[in-house]
């Protein structure tokens, strides 16, 4: 019985194959390992922020805008204007709140005659209006004081360039002739007094 253990510990001294002998893990292979592991550690620790990944990168639209551009008038986007003052009730896509705020999308008022659409952003309507077949009786208010002529003619020509329409630009002139020519503080008074001008 003592015999055959000893038998079994010098087997078990043996490689599996004799010829292998005794293979230790190379040291350049540790190294490699234990060098990869402290530039880990480095990268973590110097690439850290203190501010949680979730906030972003911080840039914020400033830091975007074309520098030198945005006091001259060719650079007024329409868009913008309209996303501060209409959205609200016209809507993103332009198609408006059926039945409460009327369609600019297809709008026989922002496709007609621009010197129309110019009015009604200037002095807003008050009244009974028809859009497109349907009657909305809400209230349209005056931007005349809030946009310049450069702003204005911006935004007429995003509406009618813009949510499938595709009509003539309107200029900063334009808008300035239609703002000298009508004296009035009080809104346009609906169909009444807007359907003639269209024609
Ligand atoms: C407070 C809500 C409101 C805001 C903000 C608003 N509108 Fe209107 N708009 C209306 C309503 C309501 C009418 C319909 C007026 C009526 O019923 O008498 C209308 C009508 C119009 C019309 C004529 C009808 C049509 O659908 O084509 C145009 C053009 C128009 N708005 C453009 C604009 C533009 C451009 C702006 C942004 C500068 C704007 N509106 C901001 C409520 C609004």
């Amino acid at each position: 019985m003592k015999q055959m253990n000893q038998k079994n510990e010098a087997q078990r001294r043996e490689q599996p194959e004799p010829w292998e002998g005794d293979r230790p893990v190379p040291w350049l292979v540790l190294g490699v390992i234990a060098g990869l592991f402290i530039w880990s550690i480095g990268y973590i620790w110097f690439t850290h922020q203190e501010v949680p990944a979730a906030y972003g990168d911080r840039r914020t639209m400033a830091d975007f805008e074309v520098k030198g551009e945005s006091s001259s008038e060719g650079s007024i986007d329409g868009s913008k204007i309209y996303a501060t003052h209409c959205v609200a009730c016209h809507q993103a896509n332009g198609e408006g709140v059926s039945g409460v705020f009327p369609p600019l999308a297809d709008s026989e008022w922002v496709v007609g005659k621009p010197e129309v659409l110019v009015q009604i952003i200037l002095h807003g309507i008050s009244g009974e209006l028809t859009v497109n077949g349907t009657t909305y009786s809400g209230e349209m208010p005056p931007f005349g004081d809030k946009l310049k002529d450069s702003e204005v003619a911006a935004l007429a020509t995003y509406l009618r360039t813009s949510m499938g329409n595709n009509e003539s630009e309107v200029t900063t002139e334009e808008a300035a002739e239609q703002r000298s020519s009508v004296e009035r503080d009080t809104p346009w008074g609906g169909d009444e007094d807007l359907r003639p001008m269209l024609e």
